[in-house]
C-alpha cells in the first residue's frame, strides 16, 4: 500500500501541556516533540497521564493552558472533527467500533470526513456519489489487506477475535488517511503471537506510509523494539525523553516505576495485570 499522493508527515510538538480538572493536574507541563515519520512512545505507570495527552492531542479534552503544534497549525482550541481534518488519526485504549456493523462499513465510517458527496447524493446514488463510493471502498480493500482483516471485511465486528477488533480498529484510523496517528495501547489484553502480528503491521505503517505515530504502551519489549524516541510520564510531569535503552536506565524513569512495585521493564505484566482487571 501507498501514501496519499499530497503526504508530507508535519512535525508535532508539544509545549508545556496542562490539564487540570476538578482538583487534580493530570498534565503539568509537558514537553515533547514527535518527528517526522518517527515512532514516539508516551510510556508512565497507570494514571501518569498518557490517555488525557492523546485527549488534549485530539481534541477531545481541553488543554487549561500549552499548546500543541501540527506543522504551522495550533491544534488546542480545535474541536476533534478538525483535528482530524488535518490528519491526526487516533485509536482508543477500549475498542470503539460499532459491533453490530461490518469490518467494511466501520472501515467506511472511518473514510466519512474523505467522502465529497453528502448523504442526500448518496442517497439518490448519483453516478458521481456512486464512483466515489467505489473508489473508497476500494481504498478500504487495500487497507484491510495491508493490516491483514480483509479476509474479516464482511463480518459483523462484534462478533470478531479480539486482536481482530484491535487491527480493525487500526485500520479505521488509516482510513483517515491521517499524517499523524495515535495509538492508545495497539496491544492491551493480546497474546504473545497477536502482539508480534500488531507491532509488524505498525513497523509497516511508518516504513511504508511514513506516517508519524504516538503511541502510548505498557509493554517495555514492544516499546524497545519499535520507539525511535521514549517520553516518560509520572504523575502527570515528564521525567525523562530518550532513546527506549536510555530511558529503561534512568533513574528518574526507575523510581517512577518503583512507585508501582514493578520496573519499566516488566510493565508487560502490569499490562497484563491491568488487562485481566479490565476484563473481569
Ligand atoms: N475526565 C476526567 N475527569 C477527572 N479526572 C480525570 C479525567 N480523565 C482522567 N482523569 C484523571 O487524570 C489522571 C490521568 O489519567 P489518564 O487516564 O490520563 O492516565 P493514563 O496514564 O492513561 O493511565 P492508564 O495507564 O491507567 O491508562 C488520573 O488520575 C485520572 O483519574
Ligand atoms: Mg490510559
Amino acid at each position: 500500500m501507498t501514501a496519499a499522493p499530497e503526504f508530507v508527515a508535519p512535525e508535532l510538538a508539544v509545549t508545556g501541556l496542562t490539564v487540570r480538572f476538578a482538583g487534580l493536574t493530570a498534565l503539568d507541563d509537558v514537553d515533547f516533540t514527535v518527528t517526522p515519520g518517527s515512532m514516539h512512545a508516551l510510556i508512565g505507570p497507570n494514571g501518569a497521564g498518557k490517555s488525557t495527552c492523546f485527549n488534549v492531542l485530539s481534541g477531545v479534552y481541553r488543554a487549561t493552558s500549552g499548546s500543541v503544534r501540527l506543522g504551522g497549525t495550533e491544534l488546542t482550541g480545535l474541536p476533534p472533527h478538525r483535528i482530524a481534518a488535518l490528519g491526526v488519526a487516533r485509536t482508543f485504549q477500549n475498542i470503539a467500533l460499532s459491533p453490530r456493523l461490518s469490518t467494511a462499513d466501520n472501515l467506511m465510517l472511518g473514510r466519512h470526513r474523505l467522502t465529497r458527496a453528502g448523504f442526500v447524493a448518496c442517497g439518490l446514488r448519483l453516478p458521481a456519489a456512486r464512483r466515489e463510493e467505489r473508489r473508497h471502498r476500494a481504498r478500504v480493500a487495500e487497507i484491510a489487506e495491508f493490516v491483514g482483516v480483509a479476509e474479516h471485511l464482511g463480518h459483523p465486528v462484534g462478533l470478531l477475535p479480539y486482536g481482530v477488533q484491535k487491527r480493525v480498529e487500526l485500520a479505521r484510523a488509516l482510513c483517515l488517511e491521517p499524517r499523524v496517528l495515535l495509538l492508545d495501547e495497539p496491544v492491551a489484553g493480546m497474546n504473545a503471537p497477536e502482539r508480534r502480528a500488531m507491532a509488524a503491521v505498525l513497523r509497516q505503517v511508518r516504513a511504508s506510509l511514513g506516517i508519524s505515530i504516538l503511541l502510548v504502551e505498557h509493554d517495555m519489549d514492544m516499546v524497545a523494539r519499535l520507539a525511535d524516541e521514549v517520553t516518560v510520564l509520572d504523575f502527570g510531569r515528564r521525567v525523562a525523553t530518550g532513546t527506549p535503552a536510555s530511558v529503561q536506565r534512568d533513574p528518574r524513569v526507575v523510581r517512577a516505576y518503583l512507585g508501582t512495585g514493578k520496573s519499566a521493564a516488566s510493565t508487560e505484566e502490569a499490562a497484563e495485570q491491568a488487562t485481566e482487571e479490565e476484563h473481569a
